[in-house]
């Protein structure tokens, strides 16, 4: 066996220049957890002359994988490049020749799991994907290791930092959405190309990963509902914060009767509810167990220090395996494969919640009346009403605002639908459901 831990690391950008800051500035630590020195011997990026701000001194770098999968002295290959078609080679190939992989890559997981994961509980070396949800909010051993004695019956959380950094600026400095976006790229906050954040894909990778360990199956990522927050306006933050809610963007999965439901959107939280104080790019995560009761995780969910940090804590895992010489690690979600089977979620159109309606109508006689009789059409009950707006003519355009008793997903569509067309609607509905507990 060797004196060193050798690792190999593709990928240097966000995560990958905190991993090797973090080696190198806790190298002492590392070590002393796990009894040996690991080092990073070779390394792979896109582009070579690309100044980083990292001394690369001791490491190899090449702009080709082989480098690092075809290096027998490598255990463990960290796949920090992101995409789906390059990583899931690169993951696979590592996994065939029996080497550890870390991988941070909630895309390629969310979308592949069914292929990534049975090869990974086939494989001999340890399969570490910590980063993926939460970074540094250990979501993915607490639900495999900690809350393995419990039936998981919820999860919900705000999962992105970035879109929840844009909703506390909306809410807290009465900010647009568009400007929210910008002072969250200003910051580093959000991606030149904001898309999966805003539009709540990346939540909803999240989403299913937690699933996949929480609920003992495969579930389809095209079968996931999901929304961003791009439509939210700063209108809808003062009205909501005006009925006692907040307005957060959050991926849940539940069990019910049905079956399980699962969706990602934005929803309204009652002023006291424990997600509704979870601000800036802050991640948390609820889980409820039947016999634990609820738990709460709290951190940041992303940035080069937080990701690092759960990219190691899976490198040091990796070591306490090679070491110890152990073969078959734990499978990498809790359950034998042959017991991981497909899962199908029930359909959106059948869930029951409670909904918050804005309408933009042109002032006229009956117009509250005819809304809320279509409403009642659809088995819709209302709860509360706002009417707001100061029209200085008759005709000019003002809000309705309503809030539903628990309503079916369906008549809700079906009831949006039928009153779209009328004349006196002025404008977009707003509809954003209501989070109950
Ligand atoms: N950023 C976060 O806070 C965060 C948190 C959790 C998980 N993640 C996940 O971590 C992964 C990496 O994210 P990141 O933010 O670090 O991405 P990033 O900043 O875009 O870095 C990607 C790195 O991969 C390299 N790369 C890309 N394509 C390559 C190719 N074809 N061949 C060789 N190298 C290639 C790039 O090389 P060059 O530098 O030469 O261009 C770059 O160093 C993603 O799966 C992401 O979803 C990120």
């Amino acid at each position: 066996m060797s004196d060193f831990i050798n690792v190999g690391i593709l990928g240097l950008g966000n995560v990958g220049a905190g991993v090797v800051r973090l080696l190198s500035e806790k190298r002492t630590i590392i070590e002393k957890r796990v009894g040996k020195p690991v080092r990073i011997t070779k390394g792979v990026v896109s582009n070579l002359t690309q100044k980083r701000g990292l001394d690369l001194s001791e490491i190899q770098m090449s702009t080709n994988p082989e480098h690092i999968l075809n290096d027998p002295d490598i255990d463990i290959v960290l796949e920090l490049i992101g995409g789906l078609s390059l990583a899931e080679t690169i993951i696979l190939t590592a996994l065939k020749k029996g080497k550890s992989v870390v991988t941070a890559n909630k895309a390629l997981l969310a979308e592949k799991g069914s292929i990534i994961f049975p090869a990974a509980h086939d494989a001999p070396g340890f399969f570490g994907f910590e980063t993926s949800v939460g970074t540094a909010i250990p979501i993915i051993r607490t639900l495999r290791e900690g809350f393995a004695g419990d039936e998981i019956l919820k999860i919900s959380g705000i999962v992105n930092g970035t879109s929840n950094y844009i909703l506390t600026c909306m809410a807290q400095e009465g900010m647009e959405f568009e400007d929210a976006l910008e002072k969250a790229q200003e910051k580093g906050l959000a991606e030149t190309d904001p898309t999966l954040d805003i539009q709540g894909i990346d939540a909803a990778h999240k989403l299913i990963i937690m699933m996949n360990i929480a609920f003992n199956g495969v579930f389809d990522f095209s079968e996931l509902y999901i929304e961003g927050i791009s439509d939210i306006t700063a209108l809808d933050i003062r009205y909501t914060s005006q009925l006692g809610y907040t307005i957060k963007h959050v991926a849940k999965a539940q069990t019910t009767k049905a079956g399980i439901e699962a969706h990602v959107h934005p929803v309204l939280v009652p002023r006291d509810h424990i997600l509704s104080s979870v601000n800036n790019a802050f991640n948390s995560i609820l889980v409820l167990g039947e016999f634990m009761g609820s738990s709460n995780l709290y951190g940041l969910g992303a940035g080069p220090g937080p990701s690092a940090v759960a990219v190691m804590g899976d490198i040091v895992e990796a070591c306490r395996y090679i070491q110890t010489g152990q073969q078959r690690p734990i499978s990498p979600f809790s359950i034998p494969l042959e017991a991981w089977t497909p899962r199908q979620l029930v359909p959106m159109e059948t869930i029951r919640s409670e909904y918050y309606l804005r309408f933009h109508v042109r002032d006229r006689l009956g117009v509250l009346a005819f809304i809320s009789r279509i409403l009642a059409k659809y088995r819709i009950s209302v709860r509360s009403v706002i009417q707001t707006g100061e029209p200085t003519k008759k005709e000019n355009p003002v809000d309705i605002v309503l809030i539903t008793h628990e309503a079916v997903e369906a008549d809700i569509q079906t009831a949006l639908e039928e009153i779209k067309g009328q004349s006196f609607i002025a404008g977009r509905t707003q509809l954003i459901r209501i989070e109950a507990e």
